[in-house]
């Protein structure tokens, strides 16, 4: 049994009855879902909460489907791995990975994408269309295959090539753009007026938050519901932030934990940092960045419509934001790798480029319990970290004799 109530928009208070079909409001904000928390302070205790499914559905009385809509492929509850070895070297002393490479598509939008469809299923819409920097792809067409409803993919055309083939072999209708994710959803929201698409954009559609706020809920859970002292996070569409922000204060009004909150610290691109800048200017909204470009293609995204939350989680929990650079991530992501046997998305190596300049500037100290957030496998980004280990000999043709037979 869940504890929904109703939905409410995040700019200007409106309230929205449950069970209907919504992307924004009428004012442009985006929605949040809201539960009755007081109900399920009262029905469901923490220490419940291990008795759920070895899933995020665990903690299905704060999400927003019916049992019977619930389309898993088993995201979530993945591993947060103690990581001595590159703690010694970079010096910090109690340092955390949680890897959401480990998730259904190897990447955390499973999370987003699996309660996305869920209520897509729930709400009988039939077509979802989704612009994406390509995992939010992935993960959309898994779970629209398994769901069986319609798929349709736009993402630019640079993408990793797991991206492509994955929305492929899922069934998908794919659409290769000349642009950004910003001119992948213009095509998209044309669509949903000519062809009857429901719009599974970031923050456009109300749902995909709600699956990644139990991020939250299980570095509590995993933590003794205690959080830590910080969380780097990489940030493109910042949905990841904004729904580990909402996890901490529903978590706090259901008295699981207290009022002490992580510092939380967005990590973006020095190719697109929209929200760097505004968080540098003390902006509350960002600006359009001009000619986005980076390897950590999640991070691509030049506007985020959600930039005002997440500025807000940044300034109210005393963290910060920083840019790293193409070079400096995909070092990192070595660096990792060889430290302690994780492959990381170019998104989580960013993050542990920023770890080591926050420790070298004094913004965080050594003793500090501090948590990344590894948000995708690095095995999806096989042409980034190519450049760094190209293969010299073998054409094209040797490779595929050398798979199919062997020589
Ligand atoms: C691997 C990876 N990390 C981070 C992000 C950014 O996610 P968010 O929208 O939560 O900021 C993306 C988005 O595509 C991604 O694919
Ligand atoms: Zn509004």
């Amino acid at each position: 049994m869940n504890n929904l109530t109703h939905l409410e928009c995040s700019l200007c208070r409106k309230t929205y009855q449950a069970g209907n079909i919504y992307n924004l409001c009428d004012c442009g904000g985006p929605l949040l879902v809201r539960y009755d928390l007081d109900k399920a302070r009262k029905t469901w205790s923490r220490d419940q909460v291990s008795q759920g499914p070895d899933s995020m559905w665990r903690y299905a009385p704060m999400l927003p489907p019916r049992a019977e809509s619930i389309v898993s492929l088993g995201e979530g509850m993945t591993p947060l791995v103690r990581t001595p070895r590159l703690g010694a070297r970079v010096g910090a002393a109690d340092l955390w990975v949680k890897d959401e490479g480990l998730n259904p598509t190897g990447s955390f939008k499973a999370r987003g994408l699996s309660c996305a469809v869920s209520m897509a299923v729930e709400l009988g819409i039939k077509k979802v269309a989704i612009p994406s920097a390509g995992n939010a792809a992935s993960a959309m067409a898994a779970y629209a295959a398994a769901a069986g409803i319609e798929s349709h993919i736009f993402m630019p055309q640079d993408v990793p090539q797991s991206n492509y083939i994955e929305c492929k072999a899922f069934g998908s209708k794919v659409t290769l753009v000349d642009g950004l994710i910003s001119d992948c959803a213009k095509i998209v929201n044309a669509g949903v007026k000519t062809e009857g698409w429901f719009d599974v954009s970031t923050l456009k559609e109300p749902y995909r938050i709600e699956g990644k706020k139990t991020m939250g809920y299980e570095l509590a859970e995993q933590m003794g519901w205690k959080l830590p002292d910080a969380i780097f996070y990489p940030t493109g569409g910042g949905v990841g932030i904004i729904g580990m922000w909402k996890a901490f204060e529903e978590m706090e009004s259901l008295g699981w934990i207290g009022s002490q909150r992580p510092k939380m610290i967005v990590v973006q691109v020095e190719g697109c940092q929209p929200v760097v800048r505004a968080f540098e200017k003390g902006e509350q909204r960002s600006h359009f960045w001009d000619n986005a470009h980076t390897v950590a293609s999640g991070l691509r995204v030049p506007k985020p419509l959600g930039d005002f939350l997440i500025l807000e989680a940044v300034r109210n929990s005393g963290g910060t934001a920083i840019a790293v650079s193409d070079q400096e991530l995909i070092d990192a992501g070595i660096q990792l790798a060889s430290d302690e046997g994780m492959f990381v998305a170019p998104e989580g190596a960013a993050c542990v480029s920023a770890l080591e300049k926050l420790l070298s500037s004094g913004f965080l100290k050594k003793s500090e319990k501090i948590v990344i957030y590894n948000t995708g496998a690095g095995l999806k980004y096989l042409e980034a970290y190519s450049t760094r280990f190209p293969r010299s000999s073998s054409a094209e043709q040797d490779k595929l004799g050398g798979l199919i037979t062997p020589r």
